[in-house]
């Protein structure tokens, strides 16, 4: 008898791929409706939502959801949600939808999805972008992402025809294929782990804790648009094989790829990463140190605490929570600030700006804060690509 997966949240697993045998009457009528030309991150989130990845949503929010999400962080039907996804356009484009209507959705010219227009709506970026990020300041890149976004939003269900183009298609499976894999393993419990950078030491640590009361990894890094100085995707993916392949027992851990863009919403974003991860059929998740932070816009364990706001229930995935982790060179091991009684002098703790410093100019950084197989890639990558200008 094959094992029970954890139920998508919602209770279904969404799909709005077209199917294959109305493809050609879709795109026939397609042809002939109002355009909507959707950017880069629309087209991730469109994705994502053809897959169930963001399961129970079926298509871009209505402002009943939207208003609802912003304010309360769960959608209209009170099911936890903590982050808008949104389709923006501009009040010309608007004017040219009815409620009610469909209107079909571009990227490059080319029809990729259509949309049941349920709602128009306007919003209030400012305020909004508060309650969501906890800061309105356009240096932060989640709010500058959403100050660049048209005036009016579009809700309503999406029929999506062709998929954004596949990032490492070896690794880009949906959360139907990641659920048949993981009931091929037998796996009742799995973590997920979500990343946009290297797994250094830390990472490793907190992961493989996790793995000691679990049945498996998903090591599931994010490959969408992120931040221009984090290090690109296709370094990270070198890095987490040969991370893989020398430190990992291989019949305990997938790895897949997210190609989702990255919000930098601190807390709201932990929830919505475990929510998604939830959908590829994880039953745990890790939130450890100012987890999808940036700057100090967060505290060290705000995203932490947000989970806390919510019946372990209503949320359905677990939440695995880890301390801020480094090598003590008392301990002579990888501890935590819950485990180590060491001063900080005893620690290897390094920032992002050292360690970056350090590979640009071909330095390996200590093995205790990463595997030296992974900051080989790193420094390979900084040198081919000339200057750390080019690399961000
Ligand atoms: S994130 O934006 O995807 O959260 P990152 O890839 O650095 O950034 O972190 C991945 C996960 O590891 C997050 O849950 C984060 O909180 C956690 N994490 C990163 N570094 C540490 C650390 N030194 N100690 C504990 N947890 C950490």
């Amino acid at each position: 008898m094959q094992q029970e997966l954890i139920d998508p949240h919602g209770g279904k697993l969404i799909n709005r791929m077209a199917p294959q045998e109305l493809l050609e009457d879709l795109r026939a009528e397609a042809a002939n409706l109002p355009k909507i030309p959707i950017n880069a991150r629309e087209q991730s989130d469109l994705d994502l939502i053809a897959v169930g990845a963001f399961s129970p949503l079926e298509g871009f929010m209505s402002s009943d959801d939207y208003r609802s999400v912003v304010n309360n962080m769960r959608l209209s039907n009170g099911l936890p949600w903590s982050l808008p996804v949104t389709l923006s356009t501009t009040e010309d484009v608007a004017r040219s939808l009815s409620i009610g209507s469909k209107a079909a959705l571009t990227r490059d010219e080319k029809i990729v999805a259509t949309i049941e227009v349920q709602d128009i709506f306007s919003y209030d970026k400012v305020s909004d972008a508060e309650k969501v990020f906890r800061t309105s300041e356009e240096a932060h890149p989640g709010v500058r992402a959403m100050y660049a976004q048209g005036e009016i939003l579009i809700g309503g269900p999406v029929t999506v025809f062709e998929r954004a183009p596949l990032q490492f298609p070896k690794y880009n499976r949906t959360p139907a294929e990641t659920r048949k894999l993981i009931q091929e393993k037998g796996w009742k419990t799995v973590v997920g782990f979500q990343t946009r950078n290297p797994v250094h030491r830390a990472h490793e640590y907190i992961q493989k804790c996790a793995l000691e009361t679990v049945d498996g990894l998903l090591l599931h890094p994010l490959v969408g648009e992120t931040k221009s100085d984090d290090v690109p995707a296709d370094v990270r993916m070198k890095c987490y094989e040969v991370l893989l392949e020398n430190y990992y027992p291989r019949d305990r851990v997938i790895l897949g790829v997210l190609p989702a863009a990255m919000r930098y919403a601190g807390p709201r974003e932990a929830i919505f990463h475990a929510l998604i991860r939830k959908n590829y059929g994880c039953t745990h998740f890790i939130v450890g140190r100012d987890h999808a932070g940036v700057g100090n816009y967060y505290g060290t364990y705000d995203a932490q605490k947000l989970f806390d706001e919510f019946e372990p229930s209503e949320l359905g995935i677990t939440p695995m929570k880890f301390e801020h982790a480094f090598w003590c060179n008392q301990c002579e091991a990888m501890a935590s600030t819950k485990t180590c009684p060491h001063p900080e002098s005893s620690r290897v703790v390094l920032s992002g700006t050292k360690v970056r410093n350090m590979l640009a100019s071909g330095q390996m950084p200590p093995k205790e804060f990463s595997r030296p197989e992974v900051a080989q890639i790193l420094i390979e990558a900084y040198r081919s690509r000339q200057s750390v200008a080019d690399l961000a």
